[in-house]
Protein backbone atom coordinates (compact mmCIF):
# COMPACT_ATOMS: atom_id res chain seq x y z
CA UNK A 1 0.00 0.00 0.00
CA UNK A 2 1.25 3.59 -0.96
CA UNK A 3 -0.79 5.88 0.07
CA UNK A 4 0.68 8.68 1.62
CA UNK A 5 -1.55 11.18 3.59
CA UNK A 6 1.35 13.58 3.72
CA UNK A 7 1.07 14.68 0.37
CA UNK A 8 -2.14 15.73 0.57
CA UNK A 9 -3.09 16.59 4.47
CA UNK A 10 -4.92 19.87 4.67
CA UNK A 11 -6.35 19.98 1.40
CA UNK A 12 -9.91 21.10 0.17
CA UNK A 13 -10.72 17.37 0.65
CA UNK A 14 -9.67 17.35 4.12
CA UNK A 15 -11.06 20.44 4.69
CA UNK A 16 -14.72 19.50 4.21
CA UNK A 17 -13.99 15.82 5.80
CA UNK A 18 -12.86 17.82 8.94
CA UNK A 19 -15.11 20.56 9.21
CA UNK A 20 -18.17 18.05 8.72
CA UNK A 21 -16.16 15.72 11.39
CA UNK A 22 -16.04 18.42 14.19
CA UNK A 23 -19.94 19.79 13.56
CA UNK A 24 -21.19 16.09 14.08
CA UNK A 25 -18.75 15.56 17.52
CA UNK A 26 -20.37 19.40 18.63
CA UNK A 27 -23.52 18.17 17.87
CA UNK A 28 -22.79 14.55 20.19
CA UNK A 29 -21.51 17.00 23.11
CA UNK A 30 -25.30 18.53 23.31
CA UNK A 31 -26.28 15.73 25.48
CA UNK A 32 -24.53 14.90 28.54
CA UNK A 33 -23.75 11.35 28.13
CA UNK A 34 -20.57 9.77 26.79
CA UNK A 35 -20.17 9.06 23.04
CA UNK A 36 -17.66 7.49 21.04
CA UNK A 37 -15.59 8.35 17.61
CA UNK A 38 -14.74 5.29 15.74
CA UNK A 39 -11.95 6.54 13.11
CA UNK A 40 -11.09 3.61 10.71
CA UNK A 41 -8.02 4.88 8.42
CA UNK A 42 -7.44 7.42 11.20
CA UNK A 43 -3.61 8.16 9.42
CA UNK A 44 -1.14 9.45 11.28
CA UNK A 45 -2.49 12.21 13.19
CA UNK A 46 -0.12 14.92 12.75
CA UNK A 47 1.15 17.01 9.73
CA UNK A 48 3.90 19.11 9.43
CA UNK A 49 3.10 21.35 6.05
CA UNK A 50 7.06 22.56 5.55
CA UNK A 51 7.77 18.57 5.04
CA UNK A 52 9.11 17.84 1.50
CA UNK A 53 5.94 16.30 1.06
CA UNK A 54 3.14 18.47 1.26
CA UNK A 55 5.47 21.36 -0.16
CA UNK A 56 5.55 19.34 -3.32
CA UNK A 57 2.23 19.00 -3.95
CA UNK A 58 1.20 22.31 -2.38
CA UNK A 59 -2.31 20.94 -2.31
CA UNK A 60 -2.73 22.34 1.66
CA UNK A 61 -2.47 26.31 0.28
CA UNK A 62 -5.86 25.39 -1.88
CA UNK A 63 -7.35 24.31 1.55
CA UNK A 64 -6.27 25.11 4.93
CA UNK A 65 -4.22 28.27 3.71
CA UNK A 66 -7.03 29.68 1.98
CA UNK A 67 -9.77 28.96 4.28
CA UNK A 68 -7.89 30.81 6.88
CA UNK A 69 -7.49 34.05 5.04
CA UNK A 70 -11.01 34.05 3.66
CA UNK A 71 -13.51 36.62 5.03
CA UNK A 72 -16.11 34.48 6.33
CA UNK A 73 -19.64 35.46 7.35
CA UNK A 74 -20.44 35.35 10.73
CA UNK A 75 -22.41 32.14 10.94
CA UNK A 76 -19.68 30.44 8.77
CA UNK A 77 -17.12 31.40 11.25
CA UNK A 78 -19.13 30.62 14.17
CA UNK A 79 -19.83 26.88 12.24
CA UNK A 80 -16.25 26.48 11.44
CA UNK A 81 -14.88 27.66 14.92
CA UNK A 82 -14.17 24.05 16.52
CA UNK A 83 -12.39 22.94 13.54
CA UNK A 84 -9.90 26.05 12.88
CA UNK A 85 -9.60 25.98 16.54
CA UNK A 86 -7.94 22.71 16.69
CA UNK A 87 -5.62 23.62 13.93
CA UNK A 88 -4.94 26.93 15.56
CA UNK A 89 -4.40 25.31 18.50
CA UNK A 90 -1.51 23.26 17.06
CA UNK A 91 -0.34 26.39 15.84
CA UNK A 92 0.30 29.27 18.69
CA UNK A 93 2.99 31.77 16.79
CA UNK A 94 -0.17 31.58 14.03
CA UNK A 95 -0.29 30.98 10.37
CA UNK A 96 -0.15 26.75 9.88
CA UNK A 97 2.70 24.62 9.92
CA UNK A 98 1.16 22.07 11.60
CA UNK A 99 -1.72 20.09 10.62
CA UNK A 100 -4.02 17.96 12.45
CA UNK A 101 -5.58 15.07 10.50
CA UNK A 102 -8.76 13.64 11.94
CA UNK A 103 -8.14 12.15 15.33
CA UNK A 104 -6.20 14.33 16.46
CA UNK A 105 -9.54 17.33 15.56
CA UNK A 106 -11.46 14.78 17.31
CA UNK A 107 -9.28 14.19 20.44
CA UNK A 108 -9.40 18.41 20.51
CA UNK A 109 -13.03 18.26 20.24
CA UNK A 110 -13.74 14.94 22.65
CA UNK A 111 -15.01 16.11 26.41
CA UNK A 112 -12.81 13.75 29.21
CA UNK A 113 -15.57 11.45 29.30
CA UNK A 114 -15.88 10.59 25.35
CA UNK A 115 -14.10 8.01 23.69
CA UNK A 116 -11.90 7.79 20.30
CA UNK A 117 -11.06 4.02 18.63
CA UNK A 118 -8.24 5.24 15.82
CA UNK A 119 -7.34 1.90 13.72
CA UNK A 120 -4.82 2.71 11.18
CA UNK A 121 -3.42 -0.42 8.76
CA UNK A 122 -5.45 -3.20 10.43
CA UNK A 123 -5.03 -6.18 9.12
CA UNK A 124 -8.06 -7.20 8.09
CA UNK A 125 -10.17 -4.86 6.16
CA UNK A 126 -10.95 -1.86 8.47
CA UNK A 127 -14.78 -1.85 7.52
CA UNK A 128 -14.87 -5.47 9.25
CA UNK A 129 -15.93 -3.67 12.40
CA UNK A 130 -17.54 -6.68 14.64
CA UNK A 131 -15.67 -6.11 17.32
CA UNK A 132 -16.10 -2.77 17.41
CA UNK A 133 -19.88 -2.19 17.31
CA UNK A 134 -21.98 -0.82 18.93
CA UNK A 135 -19.54 1.06 21.58
CA UNK A 136 -20.68 0.65 24.72
CA UNK A 137 -21.15 4.08 25.01
CA UNK A 138 -24.06 2.99 22.55
CA UNK A 139 -23.93 7.03 20.91
CA UNK A 140 -21.20 7.98 18.37
CA UNK A 141 -19.63 8.62 15.12
CA UNK A 142 -17.89 6.10 12.93
CA UNK A 143 -15.57 7.93 10.41
CA UNK A 144 -14.21 6.18 7.16
CA UNK A 145 -12.00 7.74 5.07
CA UNK A 146 -10.51 4.71 3.17
CA UNK A 147 -7.33 5.58 0.53
CA UNK A 148 -9.21 4.83 -2.34
CA UNK A 149 -6.04 3.43 -4.20
CA UNK A 150 -7.47 0.15 -4.90
CA UNK A 151 -9.81 -0.90 -7.12
CA UNK A 152 -13.66 -1.77 -5.67
CA UNK A 153 -13.09 0.99 -2.84
CA UNK A 154 -16.60 2.35 -3.67
CA UNK A 155 -18.20 -0.97 -2.83
CA UNK A 156 -16.22 -2.28 -0.22
CA UNK A 157 -17.23 1.26 1.40
CA UNK A 158 -21.25 0.72 0.46
CA UNK A 159 -20.75 -3.29 1.36
CA UNK A 160 -19.40 -1.99 4.75
CA UNK A 161 -21.62 0.56 5.64
CA UNK A 162 -24.25 -2.22 4.73
CA UNK A 163 -23.01 -4.69 7.19
CA UNK A 164 -21.94 -2.02 10.44
CA UNK A 165 -25.32 -0.21 9.86
CA UNK A 166 -26.95 -3.59 10.63
CA UNK A 167 -25.11 -4.23 13.71
CA UNK A 168 -25.67 -0.74 14.75
CA UNK A 169 -28.64 1.00 13.55
CA UNK A 170 -28.62 4.04 15.80
CA UNK A 171 -24.80 4.89 14.83
CA UNK A 172 -23.77 7.82 13.06
CA UNK A 173 -21.59 7.09 10.12
CA UNK A 174 -19.21 9.71 8.00
CA UNK A 175 -17.93 8.13 4.89
CA UNK A 176 -15.88 10.74 2.38
CA UNK A 177 -15.55 9.71 -1.02
CA UNK A 178 -13.11 11.41 -4.11
CA UNK A 179 -15.43 12.92 -6.91
CA UNK A 180 -13.17 11.81 -9.64
CA UNK A 181 -14.57 9.30 -11.96
CA UNK A 182 -18.25 10.68 -12.20
CA UNK A 183 -20.03 7.51 -13.27
CA UNK A 184 -18.59 5.71 -9.68
CA UNK A 185 -19.88 7.85 -7.91
CA UNK A 186 -22.97 8.61 -9.33
CA UNK A 187 -22.98 3.93 -8.85
CA UNK A 188 -21.79 4.81 -5.31
CA UNK A 189 -25.06 6.75 -4.81
CA UNK A 190 -27.16 4.74 -6.73
CA UNK A 191 -26.10 2.01 -4.75
CA UNK A 192 -26.49 3.84 -0.94
CA UNK A 193 -30.15 4.82 -2.06
CA UNK A 194 -30.79 1.21 -2.67
CA UNK A 195 -29.50 -0.40 0.56
CA UNK A 196 -32.78 0.32 2.36
CA UNK A 197 -31.04 2.54 5.07
CA UNK A 198 -32.89 5.50 5.99
CA UNK A 199 -31.63 8.63 6.61
CA UNK A 200 -28.73 9.43 4.74
CA UNK A 201 -27.47 12.57 3.19
CA UNK A 202 -24.84 13.04 0.72
CA UNK A 203 -22.67 16.49 1.15
CA UNK A 204 -20.77 16.96 -2.27
CA UNK A 205 -18.05 19.81 -2.35
CA UNK A 206 -16.88 20.60 -6.22
CA UNK A 207 -14.03 22.91 -6.18
CA UNK A 208 -13.88 23.24 -10.35
CA UNK A 209 -16.44 22.67 -13.21
CA UNK A 210 -15.67 18.94 -14.36
CA UNK A 211 -12.27 18.47 -15.71
CA UNK A 212 -11.34 17.05 -19.14
CA UNK A 213 -9.09 14.54 -17.54
CA UNK A 214 -9.65 12.42 -14.78
CA UNK A 215 -8.48 14.68 -11.30
CA UNK A 216 -9.69 15.08 -8.49
CA UNK A 217 -12.32 18.02 -9.04
CA UNK A 218 -14.20 17.19 -5.68
CA UNK A 219 -14.94 15.27 -2.56
CA UNK A 220 -18.07 14.15 -0.80
CA UNK A 221 -19.02 12.97 2.99
CA UNK A 222 -21.88 10.73 2.94
CA UNK A 223 -23.46 10.89 6.56
CA UNK A 224 -26.09 8.30 7.99
CA UNK A 225 -28.12 9.50 10.88
CA UNK A 226 -26.76 12.97 10.67
CA UNK A 227 -27.53 15.43 13.73
CA UNK A 228 -31.12 17.18 12.55
CA UNK A 229 -28.83 20.42 12.40
CA UNK A 230 -26.68 19.23 9.60
CA UNK A 231 -28.35 19.88 7.00
CA UNK A 232 -29.21 23.15 7.78
CA UNK A 233 -25.60 23.69 8.48
CA UNK A 234 -24.53 22.90 5.18
CA UNK A 235 -27.01 25.57 3.86
CA UNK A 236 -24.38 28.10 5.55
CA UNK A 237 -20.96 26.12 5.35
CA UNK A 238 -21.05 25.00 1.83
CA UNK A 239 -21.41 27.98 0.20
CA UNK A 240 -18.94 29.30 2.02
CA UNK A 241 -16.49 26.70 1.44
CA UNK A 242 -17.30 27.11 -2.48
CA UNK A 243 -16.39 30.73 -2.03
CA UNK A 244 -13.11 30.46 0.26
CA UNK A 245 -11.59 27.36 -2.14
CA UNK A 246 -13.44 26.93 -5.06
CA UNK A 247 -12.87 27.93 -8.59
CA UNK A 248 -14.94 28.77 -11.71
CA UNK A 249 -17.76 26.21 -12.07
CA UNK A 250 -17.31 25.10 -7.79
CA UNK A 251 -20.66 23.81 -6.47
CA UNK A 252 -21.55 22.57 -3.38
CA UNK A 253 -24.77 20.33 -2.46
CA UNK A 254 -26.23 18.40 0.36
CA UNK A 255 -29.12 16.30 -0.69
CA UNK A 256 -30.81 13.07 0.79
CA UNK A 257 -29.94 9.74 -1.11
CA UNK A 258 -32.76 8.24 1.41
CA UNK A 259 -35.34 9.70 3.12
CA UNK A 260 -34.96 11.65 6.43
C1 LIG B 1 -7.17 9.29 3.56
S1 LIG B 1 -6.02 8.65 4.70
C2 LIG B 1 -6.74 8.98 6.24
C3 LIG B 1 -6.64 10.39 6.71
C4 LIG B 1 -7.26 10.63 8.05
N1 LIG B 1 -8.58 10.04 8.18
C5 LIG B 1 -7.38 12.12 8.27
O1 LIG B 1 -8.43 12.69 7.97
O2 LIG B 1 -6.43 12.71 8.79
C6 LIG B 1 -6.24 6.93 4.55
C7 LIG B 1 -5.42 6.14 5.56
O3 LIG B 1 -5.85 4.80 5.56
C8 LIG B 1 -4.76 3.97 5.87
N2 LIG B 1 -5.19 2.62 5.49
C9 LIG B 1 -5.11 2.00 4.32
N3 LIG B 1 -5.68 0.78 4.36
C10 LIG B 1 -6.18 0.63 5.61
C11 LIG B 1 -6.91 -0.37 6.28
N4 LIG B 1 -7.23 -1.51 5.67
N5 LIG B 1 -7.25 -0.16 7.56
C12 LIG B 1 -6.95 1.01 8.19
N6 LIG B 1 -6.26 1.99 7.61
C13 LIG B 1 -5.87 1.81 6.34
C14 LIG B 1 -3.62 4.60 5.13
O4 LIG B 1 -2.39 4.28 5.70
C15 LIG B 1 -3.95 6.09 5.27
O5 LIG B 1 -3.27 6.67 6.33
Amino acid sequence: MNYRHAFHAGNFADVLKHAVLARIIEYLKRKPGAFRVIDTHAGIGLYDLSSDEAQRTGEWRGGIGRLLDAALSPDAAALLAPYLEAVRALNPQGGVRLYPGSPLVARHLLRPIDRLTAIELHPQDSLALGAHLPPKEKRGLVLVDPPFEKEGEFDRLAAGLVTAHRRWPGGTYALWYPVKDRAAVAAFRAALAGTGIPKILDIALEIRAPSPDPRLDGCGMVVVNPPFVLEEEMAILLPALREALGEDGARGDARWLTPK
